[in-house]
């Protein structure tokens, strides 16, 4: 049975690159509000691929950006899977990085580079391509499936989250299937029981009316640069530790047997510092680098901006002063809580003279999963056969809302399968995704149908 499916994705892997490539080459970055109808041409795409596959598909239309949503429900007594994807990238920037522009995809040293490569677009194709597969050899799947693809997930999901609530009969399901986060390293497959929640903020701080003279007026006014700087500055002591009262409250400590599992994957701290171009690493007292990235709080400056930024010198006292600010939540750690937390505490150190204006973005909360559970032996039985090795089982910092939606709404929980690796510059400049990864990731996940078709709900 699975070899026809085997040779089918062999035989049309290139027909896959190919079209991978027509997909990557849509600017659909959900956060310009400019490129609002190339974002709609990626659903569109995703739409006509699922169907292709066999999938019947539509549009959701929602006040943002839509969703595709996809079902296939043949397989009687079987499980029902939910497939997730985003279809929305990041916004390209700073665009004079890229050896290639981000949306002219290009093929080099055995990776695709393009904006969208590995997040998500490149990962999530591997779960239409591998229904594609079993459709075309043997026209019907293993198990029932139902595909969620949005178009806002680098924004927060919001729309998202209204669709599921008001459609929980839509997207009843017995596990999730998401693959948006990463191998462990190269050659080391993973699976992600865990991930960080968010809380995403922006401040602006204003001084005077507008830029003053800081040679007539400086000195008599507080400058609302100095000002931020040091309400940010307030945010952490000297061992690391956010400041915000009540922010490690709920915090599940790792147990003693969790660190020793962190511990005991190849890690090497000189290697992550020169991938990184950094001469040390730094965090929270008392925590290793895994443990400060997979299972520790933070609180961190995205941009900020104040004043006269152009060439040369320029002498004001600038009117403002704005910050993006994120904090990674881990479990239990609530986000509504801590924002209102964040913005009290910003409020005590605000210097006298200067107003504050906070916008709340999003949030969501940080999970981890049961790995004993049947459809983890599934995943990793799968991803063995598909990749030659068997994967670790790690947590991961990065933020997906949708699996707390998942979880809390359709009362399921998530298989995050990441074919990419954390190097390869998601979010960044040069994004890509390793073409081998792209092959053993569509096989894993046509070997992945079978597995779970095999355990009884
Ligand atoms: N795919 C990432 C999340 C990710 C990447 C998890 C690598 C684990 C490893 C996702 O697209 C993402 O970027 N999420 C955002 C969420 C936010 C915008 C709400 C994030 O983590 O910043
Ligand atoms: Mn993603
Ligand atoms: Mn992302």
């Amino acid at each position: 049975m699975v070899e026809q499916v085997r040779s089918y994705l062999e035989q049309h892997q290139d027909q896959a690159v190919s079209e991978l490539i027509e997909f990557l080459k849509i600017p659909s970055v959900s956060a310009d509000s400019t490129l609002k109808s190339e974002t709609r041409r990626g659903a569109e795409f995703v739409l006509k691929q699922l169907e292709a596959a066999g999938i019947e598909s539509r549009l959701v239309e929602t006040a943002g950006h839509p969703i595709v949503y996809g079902s296939w429900k043949k397989a009687a007594g079987k499980p029902t899977v939910l497939v997730y994807g985003h279809y929305d990238v990041q916004p390209p920037d700073p665009l004079d990085q890229w050896t290639t522009p981000p949306f002219e995809p290009d093929i080099r040293d055995g990776h695709i580079y393009a904006r969208g490569a590995t997040d998500d677009k490149g990962q999530m194709y591997t779960h239409i391509k591998s229904v594609e597969a079993w459709m075309k050899t043997h026209g019907e799947l293993p198990v029932n499936v139902v595909f969620v693809i949005e178009g806002e997930e680098e924004v927060g999901s919001d729309n998202l989250d209204r669709f599921l609530a008001e459609n929980k009969d839509l997207v009843a399901s017995d596990i999730a299937v998401i693959s948006d986060t990463s191998q462990y390293g190269p050659g080391l497959p993973a699976i992600t029981y865990g991930l960080r929640g968010i809380l995403a903020c922006e401040v602006i701080v204003r001084g005077p009316r507008q830029d003053l003279h800081s040679g007539v007026f400086g000195g008599a006014v507080t400058n609302p640069g100095n000002g931020l700087a040091k309400m940010i500055a307030a945010l952490h002591d000297d061992q690391g530790r956010v400041q915000i009262p009540g922010f490690y409250d709920g915090v599940l400590e790792l147990t003693q047997e969790e660190r020793e599992q962190f511990a005991a994957l190849p890690f090497d701290e000189a290697t992550f510092m020169s991938n990184l171009g950094v001469n040390a690493v730094a965090g929270e007292a008392g925590f290793t680098t895994l443990e400060r990235r997979w299972a520790r709080p933070t609180c961190d400056v995205n941009g900020m901006i104040s004043g006269y930024t152009g060439e040369g010198p320029k002498t004001i006292v600038p009117a403002q002063a704005r910050v993006k600010i994120t904090c990674r939540l881990v479990p239990d750690q609530d986000p509504k809580v801590l924002t209102k937390a964040l913005e009290q505490f910003l409020r005590d150190q605000l210097p006298l003279g200067l107003t504050m204006e906070f916008i709340d973005f999003h949030g969501c909360r940080g999970l981890v999963f049961d790995f004993n559970s049947p459809y983890m032996t599934a995943a990793r039985t799968a991803i063995e056969q598909a990749f030659g090795t068997a994967p670790v089982m790690i947590r991961e910092g990065g933020s997906i809302p949708v699996v707390e939606t998942f979880k809390s709404l359709v009362g399921v929980e998530t298989l995050l399968l990441g074919w990419g690796q954390n190097t390869d510059n998601l979010h960044s400049p040069n994004e890509r995704f390793s073409l081998e990864s792209f092959r053993q990731g569509t096989l894993a996940s046509a070997l992945l149908w079978q597995e779970l078709s095999e355990i009884q709900t």
